[in-house]
């Protein structure tokens, strides 16, 4: 039985991501699975909330990026579990929210390198989406957790278009992480962009078993 595959739908807060991510794993035909990180219901993720949710409460910026890396290990097992079931599974934000968050902080000696170091052996995504949408950062009504101002989303989505557009560079001309600009398109759209790649990228990649690690 060939492998599922791991599929990631990236971007910046308020582009769509978790809407897209949920009606996809309803289009995937073989018991796809949801992955979202952060994954809040586990002892590390309850820090995460915590500290996401809670403006008093203080940790380092060091720490913090550890933890949501942490929480990505968690829960690494199982996903690779799920794959080898021959299941989909489809996440909501990994890696690439993980440093680009944490390396918008601009926080000395935390640059673009450090951040992805913990992250190294984490399975890669066959197929990444990152969603973009010119308004996302001045639409009203971002919610009031931390990162959840128009300012930092405009450096968090720098330093996604220089991991990208650099460190990631032979992906993105293999075409395993797709751009796709949202703005003024409709949830239904978006959808159909989404599911016509992934259906193109099982049918030219059906026989890729060996994983891709960070
Ligand atoms: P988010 O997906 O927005 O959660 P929700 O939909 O529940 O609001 O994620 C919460 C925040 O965490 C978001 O601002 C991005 C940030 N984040 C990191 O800083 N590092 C990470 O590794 C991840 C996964 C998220
Ligand atoms: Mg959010």
């Amino acid at each position: 039985m060939a492998r599922g595959k791991l599929i990631l739908i990236e971007g910046l807060d308020r582009t769509g991501k978790s809407t897209q991510a949920a009606k996809l794993v309803e289009s995937l035909s073989n018991q796809a699975r949801l992955v979202k990180f952060p994954e809040r219901s586990t002892p590390i993720g309850k820090l995460i909330n915590q500290y996401l949710k809670e403006s008093e409460t203080h940790l380092a910026d060091q720490a913090i990026h550890l933890l949501f890396s942490a929480n990505r290990w968690e829960v690494a097992e199982t996903i690779k579990a799920t794959l080898l079931e021959g299941r989909d599974v489809v996440m909501d934000r990994y890696v690439y929210s993980g440093i680009a968050y944490s390396a918008a902080k601009a926080v000395p000696g935390m640059d673009v390198q450090w951040c992805a170091q913990p992250e190294k052996g984490l399975l890669k995504p066959d197929l990444t989406f990152f969603l973009t949408n010119s308004e996302s950062e001045l639409r009203k009504g971002f919610g009031d957790e931390r990162y959840e101002s128009s300012g930092f989303q405009t450096k968090v989505r720098h330093e996604f278009e220089t991991i990208f557009k650099n460190y990631e560079s032979q992906d993105y001309k293999n075409n395993h992480i797709v751009f796709l600009d949202t703005t003024g398109k409709s949830i239904e759209q978006v959808h159909t962009s989404v599911g016509s790649a992934v259906e193109e990228y099982i049918q030219k990649n059906s026989d890729v078993e060996e994983f891709m690690y960070f």
